[in-house]
């Protein structure tokens, strides 16, 4: 297989080119074979007849306990419940931190900081180790340990900070088992760790706790808080007025322009066909969210950042972007949730302008957008929206 330097380069403008230019299904530099279509996608990611090899990368285990695909469903659930726990105790978790916002913040930073801050005692309750905290804080704040830096000069301070957190979230799991206990006396886990702790076998090594609670901590912040930015900087440059359309449409449509995570790949475990075209064991085929979204036939107006396309059916299978089948995203009415949350808040009674975002989104694995600068002026109308909880909607 030629290896095209494009993929590399604009890995986006690649597979659009590809799909416009091919046949799909079509192959990826490297060999992947690319389906796009509903259909395909769905056999795929449910894999009904166990043809792919079953996926256990999303809490990056090398080998250990929670390689088990059982605990890191165990996992999944547990930190999904502690978050929703948080988002049901407050129905405005995210008031104040956008009254401190102030009215020019550069985002997608200023999202992560504000979903940190709103969510900073659950992923870590407040009678955990300060210095743990503190350094959850630096890695959102200050080095944007979330997500990976463009710059390389960048890096290298990034995996320290990083390496010192797992140490640190270690100590606190071996602090904990010595007590017995975790922290808040309640019946079930208090926060992130302990839910990350306790759906894992006693024996688990700290570190690797460590490593799926960094995970986790890390993707109940970056992504939500991307949607989030999303969604501001496609309403502006659609002219769309958030603060007139349901905030969870908002979400959804934002998720389905630019998801964040945009390929997902299996590895071929029977000879089988996808989309016509054969693939044999070791194969690996991606599956692209971004081109499935995208997709004229499925989506009227599909590039347009319509909000109101939510208020009807969507087509089954053409809306994936937590993925579908046994390794779903665990995590995706309650993310649904908090984005939706911190979107009602940021539209409350203010007006919005963005700023800047014409850079190209930076594609590193999952979709990073564009700095820009959201200006937030008080209005004295309220143009408050209740929060729209994920069970009144499909
Ligand atoms: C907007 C935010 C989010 C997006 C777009 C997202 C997307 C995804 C996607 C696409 C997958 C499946 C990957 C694949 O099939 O290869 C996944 C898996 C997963 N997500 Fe999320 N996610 C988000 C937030 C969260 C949150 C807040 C949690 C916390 C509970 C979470 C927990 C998980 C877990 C545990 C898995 C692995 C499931 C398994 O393999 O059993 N996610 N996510």
């Amino acid at each position: 297989m030629v290896a095209e330097p494009g993929f590399r380069r604009d890995p986006i403008g690649y597979v659009e080119r590809a799909a416009r230019a091919r046949e799909a299904p079509f192959r990826l530099p490297g060999g992947a074979l690319c389906v796009a279509d509903p259909g395909s996608a769905v056999m795929v990611l449910r894999d009904n007849g166990r043809r792919y090899e079953e996926v256990t990368e999303f809490l990056r285990p090398r080998g250990g306990r929670l390689a088990e695909p059982a605990t890191q469903v165990a996992v999944g659930r547990a930190a999904r419940r502690v978050l929703r726990d948080r988002l049901t105790g407050d129905g405005d978790m995210f008031a104040s931190g956008v009254a401190g916002l102030g009215d020019d913040a550069v985002w997608p930073h200023a999202g992560r900081v504000l979903v940190h801050q709103a969510l900073a005692d659950v992923l870590l309750h407040p009678e955990s180790s300060p210095g743990v905290r503190r350094l959850m804080a630096r890695c959102v704040r200050r080095h944007d340990v979330l997500i990976r830096s463009p710059h390389p000069l960048a890096r290298p301070p990034q995996h320290l900070l990083r390496a010192k957190l797992h140490r640190a979230v270690a100590e606190e799991v071996r602090v904990r088992r010595r007590a017995g206990r975790g922290p808040g006396g309640g019946a079930g886990p208090a926060d992130l760790l302990d839910a990350v702790r306790t759906a894992t076998p006693a024996d688990t090594d700290p570190l690797e706790i460590a490593g799926a609670y960094v995970q986790l901590f890390r993707t109940s912040v970056a992504p939500v808080a991307h949607v989030v930015a999303w969604a501001l900087l496609l309403a502006d440059r659609a002219g769309v007025d958030l603060g007139a359309v349901r905030p969870d449409r908002a979400v959804r449509e934002a998720l389905r322009l630019w998801p964040v995570a945009w390929l997902f790949t299996r590895t071929v475990r029977l000879p089988h066909e996808v989309g016509g075209a054969a693939v044999t064991p070791g194969e690996t085929v991606a599956v692209c969210v971004y081109l499935l979204h995208r997709d004229e036939d499925v989506w009227p107006e599909a590039s347009r950042f319509r909000p109101d396309r939510w208020a009807h059916e969507t087509p089954r299978g053409a809306y994936l972007p937590f993925g579908a089948g046994p390794r779903a995203c665990t995590g995706a009415s309650v993310a649904l949730d908090v984005a939706t949350a911190l979107l009602t808040a940021l539209c409350r009674g203010a007006r919005l302008d963005v700023h800047g975002g014409d850079a190209r989104p930076r594609v590193q694995g999952i979709i990073t957008p564009p700095d820009f600068r959201l200006h937030r002026r008080a209005t004295t109308a309220s143009s408050a929206q209740a929060v729209v909880s994920s069970d009144d909607r499909r």
